[in-house]
């Protein structure tokens, strides 16, 4: 139905899929507003309220639990099994395709490629068993690394925990290998946030020409090193043009800098029309893992050792795309790695 060139959503939408538009936008808000939200209201409620005693015990609580995100996290299965994320899965929908099998008794870091504006699949796939996660990899904990400042925010740091995210630290990560433990396996959004800035539909570009650090840690540790590429993470979302070399790219970077975080400005749809709004829109995000490329433990790697894993960390990657690229990619012009 198109009036005045906006296009509405039809009246007639079947319940499965209205609570499929009701699960993303939640997570959506969630993922835009409650870190910030749950912190003014804490202040609000502490300054304000007679509920003041609440934050006043929380506040040990966040002091005594400061390094959990760092330490393994606090996830939860059940937290991980609600049907609300089934819902958020099949929206897009989110499939997780497996072409090798990751034995429980390695640890695996994966490196997820492209980030994406939200990295839907990441969160879908890696945080919850929306797409059936521990029935695809039995025997292993997925854990999703993300940006540390997200567990600064109070009361939202801990229901963030419980869907199996932790930071994205160097300690996180190897707080994972260093223990006597196997079987975890630490998804890694390898591009971080400059590359949500190049995330557009149809466009593959990844950045990863120096991004070694993980390489590094895959090497000291003897983890297996998996590649993951996820086909559609760039299309859910389009984005107000900013080519490199323009004004907003270039502040868009400065921000970069100095937050930690991007900011991409998106444009997706809403909940009743298709034209305008922040919802993602429903695209198909196919989530391809690799096989695993086994390490050798090495205590003090060179940077000739780290060099060559890295490159063949590219290779088996820009392989798994060219395998898979005719099903699931409506571009397929190589993967360009920048
Ligand atoms: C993951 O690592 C932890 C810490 O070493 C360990 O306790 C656990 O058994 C490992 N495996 C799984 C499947 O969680
Ligand atoms: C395909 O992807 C490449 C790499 O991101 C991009 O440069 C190119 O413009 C894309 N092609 C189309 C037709 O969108
Ligand atoms: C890919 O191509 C299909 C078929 O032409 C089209 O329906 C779909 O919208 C395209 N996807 C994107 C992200 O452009
Ligand atoms: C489309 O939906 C979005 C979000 O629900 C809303 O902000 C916007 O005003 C809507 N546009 C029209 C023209 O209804």
């Amino acid at each position: 139905m198109k009036v005045l060139g906006i296009e509405f959503a039809p009246l007639n939408i079947p319940l499965h899929r209205r609570l499929e538009t009701l699960a993303v936008l939640q997570w959506t808000l969630c993922f835009l507003g409650l870190g910030f939200g749950c912190l003014f209201l804490s202040i609000y409620v502490l300054f304000h309220t007679k509920y003041y005693w609440i934050v006043l015990l929380y506040l040990p609580w966040y002091y005594y639990d400061r390094m959990t995100p760092t330490n393994g996290g606090n996830q939860n299965a059940w937290v991980r099994r609600w049907r609300v994320w089934r819902y958020f899965c099949n929206y897009f929908p989110i499939k997780l395709h497996k072409t090798a099998e990751l034995p429980p008794d390695k640890n695996y870091i994966l490196g997820y490629h492209p980030h994406g504006i939200m990295s839907v699949g990441g969160f879908g796939n890696f945080a919850t068993e929306g797409t059936g996660f521990a029935s695809i990899f039995p025997g292993l904990t997925a854990r999703l690394l993300i940006l540390r400042g997200q567990f600064m925010f109070p009361f939202y740091r801990d229901y963030l925990m419980l869907s199996g995210v932790v930071d994205c630290s160097k300690e996180s990560l190897e707080w994972h290998l260093t223990k006597e433990g196997t079987g975890n396996a630490s998804v890694l959004v390898v591009g971080g946030a400059v590359e949500a800035l190049r995330a557009r539909p149809n466009t593959n570009t990844i950045n990863l020409k120096n991004r070694k650090g993980f390489i590094k840690i895959a090497l000291k540790h003897g983890a297996s090193l998996v590649p993951v590429f996820s086909f559609g993470e760039n299309d859910v979302f389009d984005q107000v043009p900013n080519p490199e070399g323009s004004f907003l790219f270039n502040l868009q970077q400065k921000m970069t800098r100095i937050c930690g975080f991007s900011m991409p400005i998106i444009q997706g749809r809403g909940v009743f029309n298709y034209t305008f709004g922040i919802l993602p829109f429903r695209r198909p995000v196919n989530t391809v893992v690799g096989a695993p490329i086994d390490v050798e433990k090495c205590s003090n790697p060179s940077q000739e050792q780290i060099d060559k894993l890295h490159a063949q960390y590219v290779t088996s990657l820009m392989k798994l795309y060219d395998d898979h690229k005719d099903k699931y990619s409506n571009n397929t012009s190589t993967l360009e790695i920048i």
